[in-house]
């Protein structure tokens, strides 16, 4: 049997889980993606060409290996065969050989990004700050059993018949909600005609074809989306996704069975960012903020938004550790702090007079909570170029061995740089 890797979020996503990805590939065979859509975006730097994914696991750069869209994954196919052109486009290699999509994974329709669009203008003042990509109406559909699936793409005729139904349905809700029309259906069945044409070749059942690789001695990674606050059970619930990020949701949305996962691994910066609206304790004020995101470049890489900037959260990666089960962590961006004279990160929180250690999911009682925060001196060396562990400068190895402590669990990877060439890797899970 070949050895398996879960990599999450450990929080609001963005925490270079892509670069992980991609550095891990090395050691699999098969890379998949359980959950989430084009919503995502995982950045992966090789010879100082940045690549962007965003619904195509972060393994396709390496060519020789085979990227998996599991049956948990909305698949918008528009941004799908967009997103393979790109890479094509590039010198890279996609095909039937290397790319297989899940027939079972659902479909996301145009008038599933409208409806995420209009419904966020509805909400007003409590908006979720969604990416926009329709991510919520798609799953909205799967859960109500309304939806279509990537195996409806080998059916034309009857895809034809289901779309008309669904987009006149669609369109009532429209009328009754803007007083405009809603979509065409003859342009929309025109366009999925074509795209069941271009990725009819891609669909496959791909639980057997992992079943019978890890029979063979395969190793395969899993790759997460998003994060663990903003998985839609356990996360800081509304402000969160429609998918469950968490380790549970890769045997959900792959088709393997939660005792084969292997090595739970989840990704967290050396501070923290969070797109989006919702609760965030650790929010520096804007001053801090701009300094973090000026220096560690957190703009979003899907919609170009400025990301929200704070200090670590323990009591957000304790949970983080005990929702995924997670075995391991990778701290990254770590360089992103080389110049600051303090570092702190948030040990517990105050909450109505008393202490809390326990992370609260209620959105309105994580609002209130008051970080309190343990600060601790910088190390004001560059970090980045560093290969060794013991290299790395003591205060910073300080700072490592402060969050595997507070954490209970070990920092197994340190990435300084966001090229691929920039971590320092401790044990490698697959070994
Ligand atoms: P993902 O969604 O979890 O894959 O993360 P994103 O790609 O959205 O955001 C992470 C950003 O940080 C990207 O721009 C990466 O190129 C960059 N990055 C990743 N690791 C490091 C690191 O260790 N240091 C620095 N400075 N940047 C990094
Ligand atoms: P990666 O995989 C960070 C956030 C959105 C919004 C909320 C709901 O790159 O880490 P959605 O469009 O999913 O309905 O939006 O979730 N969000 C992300 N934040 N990284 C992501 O993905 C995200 N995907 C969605 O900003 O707050
Ligand atoms: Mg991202």
């Amino acid at each position: 049997m070949g050895k398996n890797v879960v990599i999450v979020g450990a929080q609001w996503g963005d925490e270079g889980k892509g670069k992980v990805v991609d550095i891990l590939t090395e050691d699999a065979d098969i890379v998949i993606r359980f959950q989430g859509g084009n919503n995502a975006g995982h950045t992966v730097i090789v010879d100082d060409k940045k690549v962007v994914l965003h619904l195509i696991p972060s393994g396709i750069l390496h060519e020789e290996k085979t990227c998996v869209i599991g049956n948990g994954v909305v698949v918008d196919p528009e941004c799908l065969i967009e997103e393979i052109d790109g890479l094509l486009k590039e010198g890279y290699t996609v095909n039937e050989q290397n790319l297989i999509v899940s027939k079972d994974a659902q479909l996301i329709l145009p008038y599933h990004k409208r409806l995420d669009i209009e419904k966020e203008k509805l909400r007003g003042t409590h908006k979720i700050g969604t990416t926009g990509r329709g991510i919520g109406p798609a799953y909205e559909d799967k859960v109500a059993r309304c939806g279509i699936r990537c195996a409806e793409l080998l059916n034309p005729t009857a895809l034809k018949e289901k779309l008309k139904h669904s987009i006149a349905e669609k369109n009532s809700y429209f009328k009754a909600l803007t007083g405009e029309a809603g979509l065409d259906a003859d342009e929309v069945i025109e366009d999925y005609m074509r795209y069941a044409k271009r990725l009819a070749p891609l669909i496959r059942d791909t639980s057997i074809y992992i079943d019978k690789a890890m029979k063979n001695g395969k190793s395969i990674l899993f790759e997460g989306a998003q994060g663990t606050l903003l998985d839609i059970d356990h996360g800081t619930y509304p402000y969160v996704t429609s998918s469950n990020t968490v380790s549970g949701g890769a045997a959900t949305g792959t088709g393997v069975g939660p005792t084969r996962l292997g090595t739970i691994v989840g990704v967290t910066k050396a501070y923290a960012t969070r797109v989006g609206e919702g609760p965030f304790p650790t929010e520096l004020d804007e001053e801090e903020n701009a300094a973090l995101r000026e220096h560690g470049g957190e703009y979003g890489a899907t919609t170009g938004r400025p990301r929200r900037c704070g200090w670590l959260d323990i009591v957000a990666l304790k949970y983080a550790v005990r929702v995924n089960g997670l075995d391991a962590l990778v701290l990254t961006k770590l360089d992103v702090l080389d110049n600051l004279d303090e570092i702190s990160l948030c040990t517990e929180y105050e909450l109505d007079g008393g202490k809390v250690s326990d992370f609260p999911t209620e959105a309105e009682v994580l609002s209130r909570c008051k970080p309190i925060l343990k600060t601790v001196s910088g190390w004001k060396t560059k970090t980045s170029g560093t290969k060794d562990y013991n290299e790395l400068p003591d205060k910073a190895k300080s700072y490592i061995e402060l969050i595997e402590k507070l954490t209970g669990v070990e920092v197994i990877l340190v990435s300084v740089g966001a090229a691929r060439s920039e971590a320092i890797i401790r044990k490698n899970p697959f070994s």
